[in-house]
């Protein structure tokens, strides 16, 4: 038997985009709670949170988008073709904006420096995150709709 097989790949990748999408959405609401909700040591302590949840989150998403690609990369399917498209664009908004962001608000944060250019940094943050959000929202419709399609 093999033990890498197309029901594993399944299994991880289903794991592994659903943490993904709750830690996008767990980074996002618990930021935009602390800003507007709660106090600026409330915010301090997110920033930081954040910046170290990074060290899972980054390997949950290689391991999504490693599995959908071992599932799907060649798949003409339009469900997985779209899914496909998207994921450069997660991948690169994660890693060129989200985490540079990310690291430099918990770096300011620590310093206590919540000055101007911490909330102009926070304010891209949060537009590339509700983007990022978005994209990887329509990815998880589109997996359980394509799962839908080959169920039938
Ligand atoms: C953020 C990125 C992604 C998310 C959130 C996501 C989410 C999901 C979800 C929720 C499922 C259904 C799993 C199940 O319960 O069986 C799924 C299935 C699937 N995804 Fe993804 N996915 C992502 C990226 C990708 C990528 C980049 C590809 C590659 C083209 C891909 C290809 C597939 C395929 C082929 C399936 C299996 C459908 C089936 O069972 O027949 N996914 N995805």
């Amino acid at each position: 038997m093999q033990i890498w097989d197309v029901n594993m790949k399944r299994k991880v990748h289903a794991i592994a985009a659903t943490l993904a999408l709750l830690f996008i959405a767990t980074f996002w609401t618990s930021t935009v709670a602390a800003e507007f909700l709660l106090s600026q040591p409330a915010v301090i302590q997110v920033k930081l949170g954040i910046a170290y949840a990074l060290l899972v989150f980054i390997p949950v998403m290689v391991i999504t988008g490693a599995s959908g690609f071992a599932l799907g990369g060649k798949s003409t399917q339009a469900l997985i073709v779209a899914k496909r498209r998207r994921m450069p664009y997660i991948a690169g908004i994660g890693l060129i904006i989200l985490v540079p962001c990310a690291l430099f608000l918990a770096d300011r944060a620590q310093n206590g420096l919540l000055d101007n250019s911490f909330y102009g940094i926070q304010v891209v943050e949060l537009i590339a995150g509700a983007i990022n959000l978005v994209l990887m929202s329509l990815n998880f419709r589109d997996g359980l709709r394509s799962r839908h399609c080959r169920q039938q």
